[in-house]
């Protein structure tokens, strides 16, 4: 459509088209009427013209049918704006069941990006093509905006929150990807590239720039060294509560009050523990902001996370009373 004048990025997503289409529809929507009211400006001020000075215009006491064309006709194109910028919003805000998890981090001035395998990467991030990825996020530091032109989606990264936004890539290259938020001297440095590769190819790249553990495994070396492990146990014992199978349920606070445990919920537990006491539970456990860096509260996550993975993994081979397989051993280590 615009061939030639880069005025769109290209689109690179599921999701490009249909955020363009309703822009466009908007835009189209707003030169229509801007076009409209200047020409009848124009055509009025020239047929009502006069050269006499002490002329007065007639007076006009209103018109019941032109008030009502004109309260109701602009009330039903926006109502056909919001249902469909609706739409739009919940496909961007809602991703799929099954995606690509990515943490990132913004920081003066860089984008710090984490696979689950344990691969980390500075201002660039691989993905592969035709597979939902979310990218779960915040700030060490300042307000700063993790955008993806290409795909057309972007969101703040926030420092004590976590941000995500979810996309799948339809083509195969390098895009941009943005800082969109002032946030200091080098901001617009703040920028690296995003490469989308072909499943079979990532998957190569991947093992072939693996480093120490996963994510996950990381964070259960935390866990350990942080001495988590020695309240949090398995058998729910502990003085703090068990984290096998928590993570995805609601837990009940101790304010009588129920919440999800996801990944915000789990963060503000590590930095912020008395804030939400889970039910039955004294409140014990020390803070732990300003002592874990948010990279090591993503691991740790990560790890609350891979509490539930692998103990479905056992429970099921326990149902089908099968010898424990490599993921059950690896939960009792
Ligand atoms: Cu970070 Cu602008």
């Amino acid at each position: 459509m615009f061939s030639g004048i880069p005025l769109f990025p290209t689109q690179a997503s599921t999701l490009a088209a249909d955020v363009d289409a309703l822009y466009l529809f908007i835009v189209a929507i707003t030169a229509f009427f801007g076009i409209l009211v200047t020409i009848v400006v124009i055509y009025f001020a020239v047929k009502y013209r006069t050269n006499d000075p002490m002329k007065v215009g007639a007076r006009i006491h209103g018109s019941i049918p032109l008030e009502l064309a004109w309260s109701i006709i602009p009330f039903l194109i926006t109502i056909v704006i919001f249902a469909w910028a609706s739409s739009v919003f919940f496909d961007i805000y809602r991703p799929p069941d099954q995606t690509l998890e990515i943490y990132a981090t913004g920081k003066r001035w860089m984008w710090k990006f984490q696979h689950l395998d344990g691969q980390n990467e500075i201002n660039e991030l691989h993905v592969p093509a035709g597979r939902p990825v979310k990218v779960t996020f915040t700030s060490e530091d300042v307000i700063h905006s993790l955008y993806f032109p290409a795909f057309r989606v972007k969101a703040d990264a926030i420092p004590g929150r976590y941000s995500s936004v979810w996309f799948s890539a339809t083509k195969l290259g390098e895009f941009h990807l943005f800082c969109a938020e002032y946030c200091g001297t080098n901001h617009s440095g703040m920028v690296g590239r995003v490469v989308v590769m072909e499943p079979t190819e990532y998957e190569a790249w991947l093992t072939g720039t693996v480093r120490g553990g996963s994510l996950a495994s990381r964070g259960e070396q935390l866990f350990g060294d942080l001495a988590c492990n020695t309240c949090h146990l398995s058998d729910g014992r502990g003085r703090g509560p068990s984290l096998v199978n928590k993570f995805g349920s609601p837990e009940r606070l101790a304010n009588g009050s129920t919440v999800p445990v996801d990944e915000e919920y789990v963060r503000e537990s590590i930095l912020m523990p008395a804030v939400k006491l889970v039910d039955g539970y004294q409140p014990l456990m020390p803070t732990f902001q300003g002592l874990v860096s948010e990279e090591n509260v993503m691991a740790l996550v990560e790890y609350v996370k891979s509490l539930r993975a692998q103990s479905s993994t056992v429970s099921r081979a326990e149902a089908s009373e099968e010898p424990a397989q490599p993921a059950a051993t690896r939960e009792n280590r």
